[in-house]
């Protein structure tokens, strides 16, 4: 089939750029010849209509709501399997056999314990220090345990060791920065439990009684880990390609994942939607912030709607308001912030502004409701986002550092500053 090319007239010049064309999804410009053919840039704030990479992983499309990690759609994985199993395939880009997730479940579980010496790190934080800034700090320091000096990233079986002990860690530096902002005492992993139920574990559990494991709950925090795995060249994912990019240390190059994921329009969203419920108060006050959110000169907007990708629903706000559902029924509760959240997403979904604008609630509408039923105050609610996307980073993160098309990341800009002009002595100023 004859290669399909753009073609570009400039400057009395005339080019032809090559189309790549990828499985499914929009083809791409290849514009790498364009400096030296034309001295040229592209401008693209915000990178809205620019490929950063060729990837396997995940498939996105805001169009027709979609989201496949290695073409297994996100409805069937979280109904049918467990956010390990969903790791195994994030990792090796096929559904594992019993024997293959026996062992990948085995290899994690050896590897959830932290250093002694790592926990020294949490009493340096205030008691008050938001969850997220504990992890962002203590999950760096894990760099300095494995150090990139003394460690070849680029030897596969490096990687590997690399990626269980990111994925194995995580959740336990996450309950720990929990427990250290309620000055309870730390619990160690349980090896006996399964990886969701061990975290809640190490979340609920005190050493003054036995802990009372609920299966219904662990699934659903489970599902809700599946939803958040990963999510193609998304900001956080994106800060860790590009951060691994310069042959970083890869702990020290999540940990800036979590940064970026913890903004408010960003992974920061779980936390800001739940906030923003509360602010609300009831359902008779939603048509005032509604109005505050169509506003320009207000900075107020619908925290947990919008998505830069999906242009209808995401399809993982759907599966996040059944899983809200089904924790609220289970647990017997009735949280009118839901009945907020369900009334809300009506009204805006009949508003012209949000209709012309296709916003949608996306992953972060409803997840906080859940958390907050699982009992996790709402500081802690981007760490859960962080600790689900961790394995989506390291997937990235893995993907990147084999690809031979990949070098350090380097954008560069449209000069818009001043012309040469000399300097003036300070006294002629
Ligand atoms: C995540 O990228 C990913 O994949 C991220 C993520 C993942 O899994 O990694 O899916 C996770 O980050 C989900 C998004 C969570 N963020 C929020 O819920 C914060 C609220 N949403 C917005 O800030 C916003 O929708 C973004 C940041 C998510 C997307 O912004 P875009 O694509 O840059 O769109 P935009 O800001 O240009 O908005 C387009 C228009 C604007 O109005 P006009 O200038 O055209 O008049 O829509 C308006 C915006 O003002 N708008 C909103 C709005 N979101 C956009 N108005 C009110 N409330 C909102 N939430």
């Amino acid at each position: 089939m004859t290669q399909k090319t753009v073609r570009m007239i400039y400057d009395g010049k005339e080019i032809e750029l090559p189309v790549l064309e990828g499985t499914l999804g929009p083809k791409a410009v290849d514009i790498s010849t364009l400096q030296k053919e034309f001295g040229l840039f592209t401008y693209d704030p915000g990178f809205k209509n620019t490929s950063s990479c060729k990837s396997d992983i995940t498939y996105i499309d805001g169009t027709e709501s979609i989201l496949r990690y290695y073409g297994y759609p996100i409805e069937q994985l979280a109904s049918q399997s467990t956010y390990l199993e969903t790791c195994y395939l994030l990792l090796n880009g096929e559904l594992p056999n019993e024997a293959q997730c026996q062992d990948f479940h085995d290899e994690i579980t050896h590897h959830t314990m932290l250093n002694e010496q790592l926990i020294k790190f949490y009493t340096g934080f205030r008691r008050d220090a938001h969850p997220m800034s504990i992890v962002v700090g203590v999950f760096g320091a894990l760099s300095s345990f494995y150090s990139s000096g003394e460690i070849d990233y680029h030897n596969a079986e490096e990687r590997e060791k690399a990626t269980m002990r990111m994925i194995a860690k995580m959740p336990t530096i996450a309950a720990l920065a929990y427990k250290y902002s309620k000055g309870q005492p730390f619990m160690h992993p349980i090896n006996s439990l399964d990886y969701t139920s061990n975290f809640l574990q190490m979340c609920f559990a005190v050493p003054a009684e036995p802990y009372h494991h609920d299966p219904i709950l662990s699934k659903a925090l489970d599902m809700i880990f599946i939803l958040q795995a990963d999510h193609e060249q998304n900001a956080s994912t994106s800060t860790v390609r590009l951060a691994s990019s310069s042959q970083a240390n890869p702990y020290a190059c999540v940990a800036a994942g979590v940064v970026s994921l913890w903004g408010p329009a960003h992974g920061g969203a779980n936390e800001a939607a739940l906030n923003m419920l509360k602010e609300i108060g009831s359902v008779e006050n939603i048509p005032k912030f509604i109005a505050r959110a169509k506003d320009k000169s207000d900075p107020f907007r619908l925290m947990g709607f919008g998505h830069r990708v999906y242009k209808t629903y995401d399809p993982r706000a759907k599966i996040m308001q059944d899983t809200c559902n089904i924790v609220l029924d289970h647990l017997n509760m009735d949280d009118p912030l839901f009945d907020i959240a369900r009334e809300l997403e009506h009204v805006a979904l009949n508003d012209e502004y949000f209709i012309e604008r296709n916003l949608y609630p996306n992953v972060d509408f409803y997840s906080g409701i859940t958390l907050r039923a699982l009992g996790f105050p709402s500081s802690m609610f981007t760490v859960l986002f962080a600790l689900s996307r961790t394995v989506g980073w390291v997937s990235q993160w893995k993907e990147m550092i084999t690809d031979k098309e990949q070098s350090i990341g380097r954008p560069r800009q449209l000069y818009t500053g001043p012309d040469k002009r000399d300097y003036v002595p300070m006294k002629q100023r």
